[in-house]
């Protein structure tokens, strides 16, 4: 246990698995989670000091992926997203939907679609999110998109909830001038997990 923190500092973590997998045990329809998913994804980011220190920690290079729980049968994901200072993904598709809730900093997203010809076209403009927003994807409506670092100077911390194990999915990154695209597998960033699991402080507070 860490001194600086409440016992059982995960909790919130351990509440949004619990009603997930409650959740898509009823239906893996994106119609059915998106909207319940949101809202235990508005109260999970509502708070931040649930996030284990190892799961924000930046790379100087690379922004970071920290897998913090995926379903037994790779049905939803849930992801710490640390982006250094200045650093964006490529233009990039999900195939799986998902949620982004901004916990920490600002994030800026650019959504594209694709034409018949295959060119990409920026939709509308540039957004800023800031903590507290949830933004969207689908591969049903809006899958292809550009997220960076709002801030040059400081980390910024997304919390992803997507409908599937999205380090394992094939998805795929486009050239913006040709419209080519490249397949990719995101994986993630470390080999471990926070351990969502150790209810001892509450049942010892219990047995007093
Ligand atoms: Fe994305």
């Amino acid at each position: 246990m860490t001194a600086s923190l409440p016992m059982d500092s995960i909790a919130p973590l351990r509440h949004f698995v619990t009603e997930m997998t409650q959740l898509i045990d009823q239906s893996q329809e994106e119609s059915f989670l998106r909207p319940k998913a949101k809202a235990l994804l508005r109260e999970l980011i509502s708070t931040d000091q649930w996030l284990p220190e190892f799961c924000t920690v930046p790379h100087p290079q690379y922004y970071q992926q920290f897998l913090l729980h995926a379903d037994p049968l790779e049905r939803f994901s849930v992801i710490s997203f640390v982006w250094g200072p200045g650093q964006a993904t490529p233009i990039h598709d999900h195939m799986v939907w998902g949620l982004i809730g901004i916990l920490r900093g600002s994030e800026k997203v650019q959504r594209y679609q694709r034409d018949q010809n295959g060119s990409l076209k920026p939709i509308g403009e540039e957004e800023t999110l800031l903590p507290g927003d949830i933004d969207d994807v689908s591969p049903a409506t809006r899958d292809i998109h550009l997220v960076k670092n709002a801030f040059t100077d400081k980390t910024s911390i997304g919390i992803h909830v997507y409908g599937g194990n999205i380090g394992g999915v094939q998805r795929h990154v486009y050239d913006p001038s040709t419209g080519a695209i490249k397949n990719f597998v995101s994986g993630y960033s470390s080999t471990q997990i926070p351990n969502i699991w150790d209810r001892s402080a509450q049942i010892r507070a219990q047995l007093g």
